[in-house]
């Protein structure tokens, strides 16, 4: 049963976080100009001398953990494409991101379906059309608070092809949400992925670690983005295992979870100076 009204559903304001991600992704040479917009431009600029000041006081700023999560989210899906088969991805919340067309460009034979409120689907349609991308990487419309109908994941789902092994990727998503709410997200995600012959899930995710070294900081960052989007940004589970046994119980195996400071060697990443803030997970159903 739903626990949220119409009203609650429209979490559109959210979308202007987008803007800011998008542009992030582009000033660090993983995007192409047309993915940049005025509004990212502007919230950049406005929140430079603020990272700067993170980054000092610290030792990371808000785009080191934006650029861990992104590069290592990159690398876990590319590893599900070559090594289990992956040939289907949905990527739903993906805003102004340039993750699709740099897969598709890697693997032409996948299929790369990219999901968002209406507004931002609508706007990344048109800016996948101005590039020229092919049939095979499409966009379409969805809400994860619609339990049923046209913009369901349900529904979004059941537009691919059920003979393909299928991932599903969300990236800077699921803070925006109460525990309880995107609790009820995944577990449809994992229903809807066992229609497919392998089904894996790929998240960003931002733990309430209260012992972290930089805890008054993230705190800071945390109202930051609650004020930028116009609505709480909540922290979830308080270690490692909460995050492993949340995932089990909402449907998923196999749960993995990724630490990016495993990657650093591996993946060139940007480095905090204390403990990582960001956690990235990927399971299987
Ligand atoms: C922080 S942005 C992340 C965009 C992109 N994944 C990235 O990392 O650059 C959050 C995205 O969530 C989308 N979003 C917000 N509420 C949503 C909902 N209920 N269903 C689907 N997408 C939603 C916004 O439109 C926005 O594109």
């Amino acid at each position: 049963m739903s626990i949220l009204s119409s009203d609650a559903k429209d979490t559109s304001r959210i979308s202007i976080s987008a803007h800011y991600t998008g542009y992030v992704w582009y000033r660090h040479g993983l995007s192409a100009p047309d993915f940049v917009t005025v509004a990212g431009r502007v919230a950049n600029a406005a929140l430079t001398p603020i990272n700067a000041f993170l980054r000092k006081v610290a030792g990371a700023s808000i785009d080191t953990f934006l650029l861990q999560r992104h590069n290592v989210i990159d690398h876990l899906v590319s590893q599900l494409v070559e090594e289990q088969g992956v040939e289907q991805i949905v990527e739903i919340a993906a805003g102004l991101s340039p993750r699709g067309y740099r897969l598709r460009q890697k693997y032409p034979q996948l299929t790369y379906i990219e999901a968002d409120l209406p507004g931002m689907a609508a706007r990344k349609g048109s800016l996948l059309k101005k590039i020229g991308v092919g049939a095979q990487h499409q966009v379409r419309a969805c809400n994860i608070l619609e339990e049923s109908g046209d913009e369901s994941i349900a529904a979004l789902l059941a537009t691919l092809d059920p003979g393909k092994k299928t991932a599903i990727v969300t990236e800077g998503l699921v803070n925006y949400f109460e525990l309880p709410v995107i609790r009820q997200v995944w577990a449809r995600m994992a229903d809807g992925l066992k229609a497919f012959p392998a089904g894996y899930y790929v998240t960003d995710l931002y733990p309430d670690f209260a012992d972290h070294p930089s805890y008054k900081y993230v705190k800071f960052a945390q109202g930051l983005v609650g004020f930028f989007t116009r609505g709480d940004w909540p922290l979830h589970y308080p270690s490692d295992e909460a995050i492993r046994a949340g995932f089990s119980e909402d449907g998923f195996a196999g749960v993995e979870v990724h630490d990016p400071a495993s990657f650093y060697e591996q993946l060139n990443l940007p480095r905090a100076k204390t403990a990582t803030l960001v956690r990235l997970i990927r399971c299987a159903v």
